[in-house]
């Protein structure tokens, strides 16, 4: 009897790839991802296939990279420099992500790319039919991959394959503008499980299946001739101990101890993002300085920290947003800073996961403002660090976190008097208020945890086969 095994296909692998000449050095990654689904890679057979983070041309190298992997369960997708160029800088990062993220006047529609996309997807699809046997099960993630479950499909017609969507999928107006509309959701419809954070992704999805492939559907079902399909919100989430205990570790205490006496009396505002224009950067710097103007007291009695971290920086848009903030922040700082006391403490590195969890504990108020996100994972780390209850979390509606945790100040970031009175709001938030609303948030994440999220994907595959067999023997 053959064991069956599951294969997760993504874009990145949750490890990073370091060359010093020819010394290989890995780093493990930290994301949630890695977390979650580190339950399920490393056993049995299971394997998890994606790019290794970097560009690697010597077959001896890969070929060690290759081995190396293979004893944590992870095989690697090698990509050429101009694969990486034209697949993810190109069509994943400058057209579905801007699209998909509505900034449709920031999307480039380019044929190369879009062939070099094809090309990746159906390299990452070998790459699972190479190991794939016929009682395994496929888990493929995100926009950089949309292709691949039914170019797995088209060789393997019985595989039980899962689809999930890390960001949104817009609505059928923005999403028919894409040139390559039916291409993309014909890759997709591969699956017998498709995912998103949001019930209203979901319902987008549906409906432009509807629109563009003329597809019958009931509720969350499509039909592919005749096979049902099933659709649905599944919202990621953390792992809450993980972060509720790095926050409550007495090792963190000297990193705590250092906030605090640095802030002083000040009140704490912390925000945590990659650098991308989907996360509302700009609007968010506005509203302090409107903050500081409008409401003068708050100056000394307030620091804001903003940690942002360098991402996809060789496109343009990304370029561009970090001379903005750079200039933003530039210009706050030499306005309002005094001899000891600056408004903006800004960093643009990436930080570790104990310093940041020691920053999430010390915040009075955590600024989480995207202007679109599919889920947003920092407003629930912010929650799970905590423990003891106190804390405001002020949430944009644009992001899918905003549908589970509804007692953050949940804001319209382009609303910028109201994001105002939303800083003031928490500033001036009594404790026993704040408790009542962290202790619910908390509720809601530690119960919904990451664990849960992929059971819950995982056992619901399980479910949609029956259901296929079930209705294919009728
Ligand atoms: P996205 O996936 O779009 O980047 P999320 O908020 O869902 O947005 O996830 C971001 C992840 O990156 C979080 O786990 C967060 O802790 C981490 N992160 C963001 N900024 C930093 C930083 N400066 N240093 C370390 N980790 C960071
Ligand atoms: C988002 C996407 C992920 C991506 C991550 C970091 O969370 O949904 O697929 O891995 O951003 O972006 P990067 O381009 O560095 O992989």
């Amino acid at each position: 009897m053959s064991i069956s095994k599951t294969i997760i296909v993504s874009n990145r692998l949750p490890i990073k790839i370091t060359l010093n000449g020819s010394q290989i050095g890995y780093q493990n990654s930290e994301g949630g991802l890695a977390t979650g689904l580190g339950s399920i890679y490393r056993e049995g057979d299971n394997i998890w296939i994606g790019w290794p983070g970097a560009i690697i041309n010597d077959e001896s190298i890969q070929e060690a990279i290759t081995e190396d992997l293979a004893t944590k369960s992870l095989s690697p997708v090698f990509l050429t420099e101009e694969e990486i160029n034209k697949y993810y800088e190109g069509f994943s990062n400058e057209t579905l992500w801007p699209l998909f993220h509505y900034f449709p006047s920031y999307a480039n529609y380019n044929d190369e790319q879009w062939c070099t996309y094809k090309t990746v997807n159906q390299k990452f699809a070998d790459a699972v039919l190479r190991v794939l046997k016929t009682d395994d099960q496929i888990w493929v993630h995100d926009y950089q991959l949309m292709l691949v479950p039914q170019m797995i499909r088209d060789k393997a017609k019985n595989v039980k394959i899962g689809f999930f969507l890390h960001i949104p999928f817009p609505s059928f107006e923005v999403f028919r503008l894409l040139p390559w509309r039916k291409e993309l959701l014909n890759g997709v419809v591969g699956a017998d499980l498709i995912g998103f954070h949001t019930f209203d992704d979901s319902i987008y999805f549906i409906n432009s299946c509807q629109r563009i492939l003329g597809l019958p559907s009931n509720s969350n079902q499509l039909f592919i001739n005749d096979k049902p399909i099933i659709v649905d919100a599944f919202p990621i989430s953390i792992d809450f101990e993980k972060f509720n205990t790095l926050a409550n570790d007495v090792l963190q205490k000297p990193h705590e101890e250092n906030i605090i006496k640095r802030k002083g009396k000040a009140k704490l505002m912390l925000s945590v993002d990659r650098l991308d224009y989907s996360k509302g950067l700009i609007n968010r710097l506005k509203a302090f300085e409107k903050l500081l103007e409008q409401h003068p007291q708050y100056i000394k009695k307030v620091v804001f920290v903003q940690l942002v971290v360098p991402s996809r920086d060789t496109v343009k848009q990304y370029s561009e947003l970090k001379e903005q903030v750079d200039k933003l922040v530039s210009n706050i700082n030499s306005k309002y800073s005094t001899l000891d006391w600056v408004p903006i403490h800004y960093f643009y590195r990436s930080f570790s996961i104990d310093l940041l969890a020691a920053l999430y504990k010390t915040a009075d108020i955590a600024l989480v403002t995207p202007m679109r996100d599919g889920m947003n994972l920092v407003s629930k780390e912010f929650v799970a660090c905590k423990s003891d209850e106190t804390g405001v979390l002020i949430l944009s509606e644009m992001a899918g976190a905003s549908r589970e945790l509804n007692d953050a100040i949940v804001i319209n970031p382009n609303d910028s008097n109201k994001f105002v009175k939303a800083l003031v709001q928490a500033l001036e938030m009594p404790v026993d208020e704040q408790r009542h609303r962290m202790r619910s948030m908390r509720d809601i994440v530690s119960r919904f945890n990451i664990h849960h999220w992929v059971k819950l994907f995982m056992n619901r595959l399980e479910e949609v086969k029956v259901l296929q067999r079930k209705l294919s023997v009728r």
